[in-house]
């Protein structure tokens, strides 16, 4: 298709009906679902529930004391149980649960019931150091399938996992593990990308020195010789070497709906990362009926989420929704550009990839690369794209429909948060009539509502808040040890309901249209970032006197990161300067951080109470007029830095 057709589509504004083959045979196509969810969602969900295995039955579907949830109230299961002996019990043993790219081009199928014994194996070893139900386990893991088991092993024994992305840096693993008090870490000495070394362990040694709960260390072999590692004599143990003296014998132990099933650290507006706080129950009939029901799983699909199991989507749409269906999964450790820039769709020829969920600022980057790439490959197996984790504009929405599904796949387009653990608004592919950039409707169930400033709906085109009115399963139980926060961030803004972060409208046909946060977090390649964390690792430098962080706009990556800085009396601005702060910043937290642009003011904007006016910055930084500058201290302080910036912009 050449540019000119794409512009003459996007022009047309074109909807795209669900194909043929999806209303002849989805999972889902009964359009009354929707009313019949929303008339009476208890029974909707525990219909769902009913499909997975119970050791005792729930006595109520859902208690909701605003703004605590519980789900499945009484009910007692195992989400390692659902995801894998129900399967090999149901004659699934020999199918393939997981399919393991590794970056070199290694790669490993483990079947349900290899997953069961290797599984039941590591949450022997969990229980031999020591771990009980109710601990918490840290988890720094490369895409290797040792993560995936790894978690699975801690569901299993009612241990809490907390998965640090591996890109995270050695003082934010520490602190994720400080607030967690986890007591056991499990890493590996190292992992690939393009075909250089992550140093996990070493960035392990560095963490470790300020952890007071860890008492031991699980060490798995990914690099060896090429990497040689510090074994701590007492605290290190080789993953394979407790493998091989671990019994393949360990029953799912029954947990009650709301036992905690995970943590997982996300940015907010304030403060430090929070721990969000996941259960066993809901989360699990959440990701499971999700995954079902918007990927269309059918027996022989094969699924791809090209996600990192260090974020949300990896949990649910790489390990826990995809094998509660006992479905196949591929996970895949390296880049999409490495060795070239055809390696995604090479795995997808590859496995016969017949979904695939991916992000838009991937699908942004695969346009710049060219069509020539996914050309080289078999594209025929896919059937429905997905994508997540930021507005996708209609531009790459229309080129993924075209050139990786060929025209005939729907995309699904999936908003969702790490604290609302499953997709709430999405299409339902054979149901939904699809619009390019729009995430369509709320999934069945799902109450969400746009407000304005004043909490009331506000009307047809017109932006807002985008906030949730009922509960749903998987929603988070809560922040961390830190109840407080929990109600603050997420049920103050409005009485009532849950705020989002997120802007959003609807448009005359009902279609949600999501417009990026609202919050003083940013959207860097469908990571989050909070504004505050960047500022703290600034000033946490010794040449820094003060810093303001704002998200601007960026063609690939959605949003980067731009740091306005005033320096310490007799620190030099320059080259220099930017490059030891990126730096600094990349030490603190990891290189998602890494501040896209660095500039030097002499005084920030603030009003006369000394707050800084983060939305002039903003201004200046996109090159717009500025605006309203009457409640500023001084408003020449603004002109000079818009002066300056648009010199150095040339
Ligand atoms: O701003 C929204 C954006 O990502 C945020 C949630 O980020 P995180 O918790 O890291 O989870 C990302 C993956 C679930 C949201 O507040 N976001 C996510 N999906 C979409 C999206 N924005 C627009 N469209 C989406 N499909």
């Amino acid at each position: 298709m050449s540019d000119r057709t794409i512009e003459a589509l996007l022009r047309e504004e074109r909807t795209f009906p669900p194909p043929a083959s999806f209303q002849r045979s989805a999972v889902m196509g009964d359009k009354q679902i929707y009313d019949t969810a929303a008339r009476d969602l208890e029974g909707f969900w525990a219909r769902a529930a009913e499909e997975l295995h119970w050791f005792k039955k729930w006595d109520k579907v859902l208690d909701w004391k605003l703004p605590y949830a519980k789900w499945f109230v009484g009910g007692q299961t195992n989400i390692s149980y659902n995801c894998i002996d129900r399967h090999v019990a149901g004659g699934r043993r020999t199918k393939a649960a997981i399919i393991w790219e590794g970056e070199p081009g290694d790669q490993r199928v483990l079947t349900y019931g290899d997953l069961r014994r290797e599984v039941s194996k590591f949450a022997n070893v969990l229980k031999q150091l020591g771990v009980r139900r109710g601990d918490r386990v840290a988890i720094y893991l490369p895409m290797i399938p040792e993560l995936p088991i790894a978690m699975l092993a801690c569901a299993r024994i009612g241990a809490a996992h907390n998965v640090v992305f591996g890109g995270f840096s050695a003082e934010a693993l520490r602190d994720r593990i400080n607030d967690a008090q986890a007591k056991v870490l499990i890493t590996a000495d190292g992992g690939w990308r393009r075909g250089n070394i992550v140093p996990l362990k070493r960035n392990v040694d560095e963490a470790l020195t300020g952890t007071p709960t860890i008492e031991n260390v699980v060490v798995v072999k990914r690099v060896g010789e090429a990497a040689p590692i510090h074994i701590k004599e007492g605290r290190d143990h080789w993953w394979h070497r407790l493998m091989a003296e671990a019994s393949p014998v360990c029953e799912a132990v029954p947990l009650d709906s709301e036992e905690m099933l995970y943590l997982l650290y996300t940015s907010g507006t304030t403060g430090k990362p929070k721990g969000i706080i996941h259960t066993t129950g809901g989360y699990m009939v959440g990701t499971y009926q999700t995954m079902k029901w918007i990927f269309d799983l059918a027996p022989d699909d094969v699924f791809w989420c090209t996600a990192d199991i260090g974020w949300v989507t990896g949990h649910s749409y790489i390990v826990y929704g995809p094998l509660a269906n006992g479905a196949t999964t591929v996970m895949y450790e390296g880049t999409a550009d490495y060795p070239d820039k055809d390696r995604n769709w090479a795995i997808v020829e590859k496995y016969g990839v017949s979904i695939i969920y991916t992000a838009p600022t991937a699908i942004r980057t695969f346009m710049k690369w060219g069509t020539e790439f996914p050309a080289k490959r078999d594209l025929s197996s896919l059937r429905l794209l997905g994508t997540v984790g930021e507005p996708i504009n209609p531009e790459a929405w229309i080129w993924y429909h075209q050139y990786i599904g060929g025209g005939r796949c729907p995309v699904v387009d999936t908003w969702w948060q790490t604290e609302t653990g499953m997709i709430l608004i999405t299409p339902l592919p054979a149901l939904t009539t699809l619009k390019p950039g729009s995430a369509t409707h709320p999934f069945p169930g799902v109450g969400a509502e746009i407000f304005n400033e004043q909490g009331q709906p506000v009307k047809a085109n017109e932006g807002g808040y985008l906030v949730l009115t009922r509960p749903w399963p998987a929603m988070l139980r809560g922040i961390y040890r830190d109840p407080d926060r929990y109600v603050k961030q997420y049920w103050s803004r409005f009485p009532g309901v849950y705020f989002t972060g997120d802007g959003a409208k609807r448009d005359a046909d009902g279609y949600f249209w999501l417009l990026g946060r609202v919050d003083d977090v940013i959207n860097v390649s469908g990571h989050r970032i909070g504004t505050y964390e960047v500022e703290s690792a600034l000033v946490d430098n010794p040449a820094v006197a003060e810093a303001a962080v704002i998200g601007v706009t960026h063609d690939i990556k959605g949003q980067a990161i731009a740091a306005f800085v005033t320096l310490k009396e007799g620190q030099k601005p320059g080259p220099q300067m930017v490059e030891m702060l990126k730096e600094h910043v990349v030490k603190k937290i990891g290189a998602l951080a890494r501040p896209e642009q660095i500039l030097f003011a002499g005084e920030l904007p603030k009003t006369r109470s000394g707050k800084i006016m983060r939305r002039l910055l903003r201004d200046v930084a996109e090159g717009r007029v500025l605006g309203d500058t009457t409640t500023l201290a001084d408003p020449a302080v603004v002109e000079t830095l818009k002066a300056r910036y648009e010199e150095e912009a040339g």
